[in-house]
């Protein structure tokens, strides 16, 4: 459109004269759709302000909803499915009749069907708040107008002005130097979520979160699962007792660990993938073959086509753009948020950022609590975390107690004959304050959430202890827990 009015009505008029002419303006332009970008715009939208979100990928919700959490957790909750019925059913009392298998394509299309419809949630929301969703690939063109190219073909760049900016382009998969990826046989996270069979052989490089997740999924659809960590431990960040039991539990459900071992190459040879691994320790070299290879060694911000630099905004040496504690550039007005920034890479980090960012615009104070950010990985059992681990006490030099309690002595856990893992406290030593707290059991990651709450509070092991439980619930295991960092449990 701008294109046309340059061209055949003034064609005489300097273009910045015809940008400032002919653009939309708005309180703040949002880059990227995901979880930090469109909460941030649903958040600027409440507050009242002029809002527009620019997303490229032709659907809201970024990596979390399309390719990330949510189909990531379809299947995992689905294949948990199968393996309960295939294996436990019989167990637990329930006759099954006829022949239990994977109609993997259906398996496929119900993940589809919750990231469409949560995808669709997401542009009613913007809707719902007065939102203008901008479907392209937005770049600056300076400090306070963004060109927007369509993804729309046919459709001219157009640009907007924002008195306020707020980066939300969000992260992708970290490359394997010399491993080249084709989303059939060697694939990234995003390859793995949209297979078109289930492999017989899957190779993992990276025993991190996503990692372990696919690991599970396809070790329970069929598949004969080997991970190859460069590390001693999987789990990265993991607390290290947490991290081997978790390991030990992975392990008997088929998985195979290659730990302290280094990839060297990984070719695909027709419908085979061939890897050579090193033992770090030993330097011996090992061959490996694999139908399909997953690279998951971690992720890196995206920032491609931003033209960041334009504008003067910093990046650091892992590719972070560079803010201030209140998200801020160089340039006040322009802030960043989500995983092209600082801090873990989850989407609820993201969201936080996203309210608190609104906030700092419209009223001046936002908040985020990067001390009280869990973790959850969704094998099962879950894993799950929030605060400091022992590791990172040790180097702090803080002393601390631990409290643990077994799901083997929790009544819920052994009446859902699921009682793998523990919940595990740690408090400062003299206080009893909470400072962390790690669980590896059956629905750890609802139960992260009381440590979040505690963790919030500064509550004490005592105050959680003497805080009423319902029985029979998992949730007396995490009361008995922090009973047990300064007194006796009952139930063990
Ligand atoms: P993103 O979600 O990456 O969104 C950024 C968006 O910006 C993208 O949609 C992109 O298309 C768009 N964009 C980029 N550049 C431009 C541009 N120039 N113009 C317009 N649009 C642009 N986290 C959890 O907390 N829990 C989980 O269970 C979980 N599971 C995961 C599973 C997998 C397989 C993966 C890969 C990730 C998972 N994550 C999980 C991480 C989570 O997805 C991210 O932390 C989260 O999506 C980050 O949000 P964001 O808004 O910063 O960025
Ligand atoms: P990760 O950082 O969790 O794990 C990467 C693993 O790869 C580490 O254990 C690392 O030691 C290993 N590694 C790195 N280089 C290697 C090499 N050359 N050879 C062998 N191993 C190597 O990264 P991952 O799993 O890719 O996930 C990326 C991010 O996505 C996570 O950090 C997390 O923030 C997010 N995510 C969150 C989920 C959740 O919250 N449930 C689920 C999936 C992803």
């Amino acid at each position: 459109m701008l294109r046309s009015i340059k061209k055949q009505t003034i064609p005489k008029i300097s273009s910045q004269f015809i940008r400032f002419a002919s653009t939309k303006k708005y309180d703040v332009v949002i880059i990227g759709g995901g979880p930090g970008g469109y909460v941030a715009a649903i958040k600027a939208g409440q507050l009242g302000l002029s809002t527009a979100c620019i997303e490229k990928r032709g659907a809201l919700g970024g990596t979390c909803l399309n390719v990330g959490c949510i189909p990531s957790k379809s299947l995992l909750n689905n294949s948990h499915l199968l393996h309960q019925v295939q294996h436990e059913a019989k167990e637990r009392g329930i006759k099954i009749q006829g022949e239990v298998g994977v109609d993997f394509p259906k398996l496929m299309a119900a993940k589809e069907k919750s990231v469409k419809q949560l995808t669709g949630g997401v542009e009613m929301l913007l809707k719902k708040n007065k939102v203008d969703y901008l479907k392209g690939s937005g770049s600056f063109v300076n400090e306070h107008t963004i060109k927007i190219e369509p993804i729309e073909e046919g459709k001219e760049a157009f640009e907007v002005e924002a008195e306020n900016i707020i980066v939300a382009t969000g992260s992708e998969p970290t490359p394997f130097p010399g491993i080249e990826i084709d989303e059939e046989r060697i694939v990234t996270s995003t390859g793995i979520l949209s297979l078109k069979d289930i492999p017989k052989r899957l190779a993992i490089i990276g025993g991190g979160i996503i990692g372990l997740e696919m690991a599970s999924v396809y070790a329970r659809l069929g598949s004969k699962v080997t991970v190859i960590e460069f590390m001693n431990a999987i789990g990265a960040g993991m607390d290290g007792e947490v991290a081997k039991s978790t390991q030990k539990l992975l392990a008997k459900q088929g998985l195979d660990f290659k730990l302290g071992t280094k990839v060297i190459s990984g070719t695909r040879e027709g419908e085979v993938v061939k890897i050579e691994v090193e033992d770090v320790k030993s330097g011996k070299k090992s061959d490996l073959e694999a139908d399909v290879l997953l690279v998951a060694i971690g992720r890196r911000p995206y920032t491609q086509g931003l033209n960041f630099e334009a504008v003067g905004l910093e990046s650091d040496n892992k590719g972070r753009l560079i803010i201030d504690d209140q998200f801020k550039t160089k340039h006040e007005h322009i802030r960043v948020i989500g995983d092209v920034t600082f801090g873990p890479m989850l989407a609820h980090k993201a969201e936080e950022e996203g309210i608190a960012a609104a906030e700092y615009i419209k009223k001046g104070h936002g908040h985020v609590n990067y001390a009280n950010i869990p973790s959850v990985m969704y094998t099962h059992p879950e894993v799950a975390w929030v605060g400091l681990n022992e590791e990172q006490l040790k180097e702090k030099g803080i002393k601390y107690k631990i409290g643990k309690f077994p799901f083997i002595a929790n009544s819920r856990a052994k009446t859902n004959l699921d009682t793998d893992g523990f919940v595990k406290f740690i408090a400062d030593a003299e206080t009893q304050r909470v400072l962390g707290v790690h669980i590896i059991g059956p629905n750890a990651g609802e139960m992260i959430a009381e440590a979040g709450l505690a963790l919030e509070y500064g509550a004490s092991t005592e105050d959680i202890a003497r805080t009423c439980h319902a029985h029979p619930t998992l949730s007396e295991a995490f009361k008995e827990a922090a009973l047990a960092t300064f007194d006796k449990p009952i139930n063990f």
